[in-house]
């Protein structure tokens, strides 16, 4: 194994994963036992009965041997020779205009990552073997970019954004990379579309990077070649006549993710099945979908966004989310609000607007709760959290044969969600100063 492969140590680099992101490497699919260490493996598991195939581990150090990391130093930029009238935002509909450019970057499993490329935005040359359209090989993330009253646009916690999607990468047998690389092609993206980062109060560009596995041939396995790309699409206000409190459908039919599944990891496999059950709740006017998990109905996420409920007792205000397990996507806005909302708790730094008897509870609650604190007067709120809409309050839930009532205020927010849009708003778009908030120029 070790004559194997000397000539591919002396070709390819040898490349640690940064200490930031927790990643697997794309092949750990060949080293079974890793990762089974990697992933949420139970306390026993079976013992290996053979050795992994050569070729990707080395015989010497034990180190993996990858390819080229994605590298921003060798950006090819090609600026498109027609480029498109930009629409009003008010005429924006969410991801159905997509700027000028796109960021293109292969990566192959004899070379790694290629040449990342910004080029016109346009069709992708796909062969109709492609792993991608037969078996789903597909993540994909969502960030916005906003442009604060200075004008300058900033990205918000893309690290975070890095983060999950080498996170899906790896589930995904796909290639990972340094998350601080594909960030700065971003905002080079960003900057050469900046003037299709809308201004008006509300409105963003939807930042989407997307990798699909390109490997032509049918066949389930890991994909030997994989397309990273990223689009954007500047959108209009998400609330564009004041906030709409949602009415959610709770399903007790159709389940979204369960334990040892792929429900913590955004890969596009998890949302086509997804649209029916969201069909079905349309047609009975609810707007989207609570998703219940186990017999005793516990929540665990609303439509495409985490969840937030608080209820008042005698010792306070508790405000509670589902526990991530591996069911839930980590979101980088739930992420954010629990941030806010400890500090707050915790005194390190008080929001104002905030109760001062507030609890942060990351704990499983069931629909039987909901019920028992709407019935008790105890339950203050409930929203969605999300990059789209930042908070979406819940003012309703149909749950077997009745609504269960959820207060709103007069202005369609409760009150910590009100609060906690005016604190996230602020650092999207500069106002309030944060670590959060990164410019494109920087
Ligand atoms: C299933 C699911 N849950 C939660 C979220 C919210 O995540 P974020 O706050 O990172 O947008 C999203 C959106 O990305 C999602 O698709």
């Amino acid at each position: 194994m070790t004559r194997l492969l000397a000539p591919l140590r002396s070709t390819l680099r040898l490349h640690r994963a940064p200490l930031a992101t927790p990643l697997i490497h794309r092949t750990l699919h060949l080293s079974p036992r890793l990762l089974l260490r990697q992933s949420t493996a139970p306390a026993s598991a079976p013992p290996a009965v053979g050795t992994a195939a050569p070729g990707s581990v080395d015989g010497f150090t034990g180190e993996v041997v990858r390819g080229a990391d994605i590298d921003p130093s060798q950006l090819v930029i090609e600026k498109t020779k027609s480029p498109k009238t930009i629409p009003p935002a008010s005429q924006l509909v969410f991801g159905r205009t997509f700027t000028d450019h796109m960021l293109c970057i292969p990566w192959n499993s004899q070379k790694g990552w290629g040449k990342p490329k910004i080029q016109p935005y346009g069709p992708l040359n796909l062969d109709p073997s492609s792993t991608v359209l037969h078996y789903a090989p597909t993540l994909f993330e969502g960030l916005k970019a906003y442009k604060g009253k200075d004008g300058v646009p900033r990205l918000f916690r893309p690290d975070k954004n890095m983060e999950r999607m080498n996170r899906s990468a790896a589930r995904l047998a796909f290639p990972t990379f340094t998350g601080e690389h594909l960030t700065t092609l971003i905002k080079k993206l960003v900057e050469i579309d900046a003037d299709w980062v809308p201004t008006e109060p509300g409105t963003s560009l939807y930042i989407r990077p997307t990798m699909i596995g390109t490997q032509a041939g049918l066949g389930v396995g890991a994909s030997t070649d994989v397309l990273l790309f990223v689009i954007c699409s500047p959108v209009g206000p998400y609330y564009s006549t004041g906030f709409k409190p949602v009415k959610l459908y709770a399903t007790t039919k159709d389940v979204r993710a369960w334990p040892g599944g792929t429900g913590g990891y955004k890969l596009g496999s998890n949302y086509a099945a997804g649209v029916v059950p969201q069909q079905q709740a349309a047609a009975l006017g609810y707007q989207q979908i609570l998703w219940l998990f186990g017999p005793e109905h516990r929540l665990t996420e609303v439509g495409t966004m985490n969840l937030f409920a608080s209820f008042s007792s005698s010792s306070g205000i508790e405000i509670v989310t589902p526990p991530l397990e591996d069911m839930i996507l980590p979101g980088v806005t739930r992420d954010s609000i629990l941030s806010l909302l400890r500090d707050h708790a915790s005194g390190k730094k008080k929001l104002e607007g905030l109760p001062e008897n507030l609890t942060v509870s990351e704990r499983n609650m069931t629909m039987g709760d909901i019920v028992k604190a709407e019935k008790e007067g105890t339950l203050l709120e409930m929203f969605g959290s999300g990059t789209a809409a930042i908070v979406s309050p819940i003012d309703g839930i149909g749950y077997e044969d009745r609504v269960v009532n959820v207060p709103v205020g007069s202005d369609g927010l409760g009150d910590i969600a009100r609060v906690l849009l005016r604190e996230i708003v602020g650092r999207q778009t500069g106002e309030i100063p944060s670590e959060w908030s990164v410019t494109v120029d920087s």
